[in-house]
């Protein structure tokens, strides 16, 4: 198959770059791919709302911008905050003409939420399921334009590029470049290449390469472990945001609900078993610090006082304000017997939300040639050390536009001569390889990978923590490629290598820096360096 414009991902990322494409080259053919049904992203489970400057009355660019930087201890590329403050404004407005609905104040005015970090009132939402509407809006507006096509059930293996030809590559080759993808049809269980003029990679995060985490089954990291195996460039992946506050449900394992933060913004507060609300004791902003900061204040309590979970109180609320606001939360919790209304909800940090990834420059390009990334799978330098609360939405749609902007310039230059030609590409070679003998053999070394990292690469890191994990995952590592080598490929086995490959990416980024920043915390090295780096590999 060959298309013009790839996308690979149905979130946020991918729909809007899609789109934009799509619009403005109506005789390009554009194909988005994504491996589970379309609306299977993290995008869909965003609860609290996308981050504006839409009351300028109260409100200013420069108050979002400081809030950014000051979540992001340091970190942040101020250029690129100054870029998705400023512009995302314009993509809020579009998505809201692409049919998406932010709730709204009787006299039209939107009603602007508040989460950890925020000064100011300013998160759009659609109730507490905003990224399900957003979703559908862009889904919706997809369906209607007949140049795109997507493909549900596809699995990217791997992209293409001069390797596949022949040619050695590695990470000090330049030029790169990116003639499409590999992918395992999951309709017809065979391997096909699409070759493509231009590709974007919107794959998402990577919150299962933990135990606990707030990620549905697809955040698996595979844009970055292809990237990485590719020999493209990859930053800053120590920085893993744990959510303060997922539903603890014991013996739920996958994906655990989440409480959004809105509901502190709204109120909520915090307490340990005694009933004490802690947060005072760690930051001024009590309950609305930074994420990182309020993460850590609940693993201490969790861990001085031999806990699990902590609570997070919101039974001085009416029944009237908290369901307007949060009515699938009310539900979720009155599912499993909790009244918000008589009864503390129990609450413990999960892996959320990957800060680092692809690295791109400020249109999204890669170190790889025709190659753009957006959304969670990208490092822009927006978020740093540490994502300010509902930025990400945020982001997306920015360099999803950007990167747009970009490849619509940049196709007409290009053709597949590089390559010989469409032909030139091989097909995949599955020689030598077997139908799995036992699921076991997977399905162990996942449960292994999850638990090491939530042991040793969780919110309170250190050198010796840090170097068993690596140990372990070279063992897993070793085993999995030799599985790989002599299995046929299958989601499963080729997530677990993807989710190896982003765990050892996060060990060695986490042992790289050797300081206390953001969401890296080191007991080794408990303080800020003077000098501010960022770690590329
Ligand atoms: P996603 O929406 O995750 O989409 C990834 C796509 O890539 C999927 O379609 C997937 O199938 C596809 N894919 C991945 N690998 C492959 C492959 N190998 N082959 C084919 N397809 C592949 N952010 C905010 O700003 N505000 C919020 O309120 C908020 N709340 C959140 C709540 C929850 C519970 C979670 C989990 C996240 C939240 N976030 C929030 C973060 C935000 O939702 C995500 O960062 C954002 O939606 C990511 O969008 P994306 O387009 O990059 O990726
Ligand atoms: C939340 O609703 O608390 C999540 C917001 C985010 O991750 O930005």
């Amino acid at each position: 198959m060959k298309t013009d414009f790839l996308v690979i991902g149905s979130g946020i990322a991918g729909l809007t770059y899609a789109l934009k494409v799509a619009e403005d080259c109506p005789d390009k053919k554009v194909t988005i791919l994504t491996k589970a049904q379309s609306d299977e992203t993290n995008t869909k489970y965003a609860q609290g709302g996308i981050a504006g400057v839409m009351d300028s009355d109260n409100d200013s660019f420069e108050k979002h911008i400081e809030d950014t930087l000051i979540a992001g201890d340091g970190l942040c590329n101020k250029e690129v905050v100054e870029i998705v403050v400023r512009e995302g404004v314009d993509r809020i407005k579009e998505i809201i003409e692409w049919g998406a609905r932010f709730d709204k104040e009787p006299d039209g005015d939107f009603k602007l939420g508040k989460e950890g970090g925020h000064s100011e009132f300013r998160i759009l939402h659609h109730k507490d399921v905003t990224g399900k509407e957003m979703e559908r809006a862009l889904l919706t507006a997809i369906a209607k334009r007949s140049n795109i096509e997507l493909i549900s059930h596809c699995f990217v293996l791997d992209i293409i590029t001069q390797h596949h030809l022949g040619y050695l590559i590695t990470k000090s080759t330049l030029d790169i470049e990116c003639y499409g993808v590999y992918v395992l049809n999951l309709s017809t269980n065979k391997i096909e290449k699409i070759v493509a003029d231009i590709t974007l990679l919107a794959t998402g995060g990577n919150g299962q390469v933990y135990r606990t985490t707030t990620n549905p089954s697809i955040a698996t990291g595979d844009g970055v472990a292809m990237v990485y195996r590719a020999k493209g460039r990859i930053e800053n992946m120590e920085f893993i945001q744990f959510h303060p506050t997922a539903l603890y449900e014991p013996g739920v394992r996958g994906q655990n609900f989440l409480i959004t933060e809105a509901v502190r913004g709204d109120g909520g507060i915090l307490r340990n078993h005694a009933g004490e609300a802690f947060m005072e004791k760690y930051d001024e902003r009590k309950d609305l610090a930074p994420r990182d900061i309020v993460a850590r204040a609940i693993d201490n309590e969790m861990k001085i006082n031999g806990t699990e979970h902590v609570y997070l109180d919101c039974r001085h609320f009416s029944k009237e304000k908290f369901t307007e606001h949060f009515p699938n939360i009310y539900k979720k919790c009155l599912s499993i017997g909790i009244d918000i209304t008589k009864d503390m909800i129990p609450v413990s940090p999960a892996a959320h939300y990957s800060c680092g990834g692809i690295k791109t420059d400020e249109h999204g390009r890669t170190s790889i040639k025709n190659l753009y990334a957006a959304g969670e799978c990208a490092s822009t330098g927006l978020h740093g050390a540490n994502r300010l609360a509902s930025n990400s939405l945020l982001e997306a749609m920015v360099f999803a536009h950007r990167a747009y902007k970009d490849a619509v310039k940049e196709i007409n230059h290009l053709s597949l001569s590089h390559s010989g030609g469409e032909n030139a590409v091989p097909d995949w070679k599955a020689d030598g390889t077997n139908a799995p003998k036992e699921m076991i053999l997977i399905t162990q070394s996942l449960k292994e990978m999850k638990l090491l990292m939530s042991d040793y690469v969780g919110i309170v890191r250190n050198n010796e923590r840090l170097k068993r994990a690596n140990r372990r995952l070279d063992l897993l590592h070793e085993e999995t490629e030799a599985l790989y080598e002599k299995t046929a490929v299958s989601p499963q086995l080729c997530e677990l290598r993807n989710m190896i490959t982003v765990a050892y990416l996060i060990v060695k980024c986490a042992e790289f820096r050797q300081e206390s920043r953001g969401l890296h915390y080191n007991t080794d090295y408990p303080f800020k360096s003077e000098k501010i780096q960022n770690i590329v590999l």
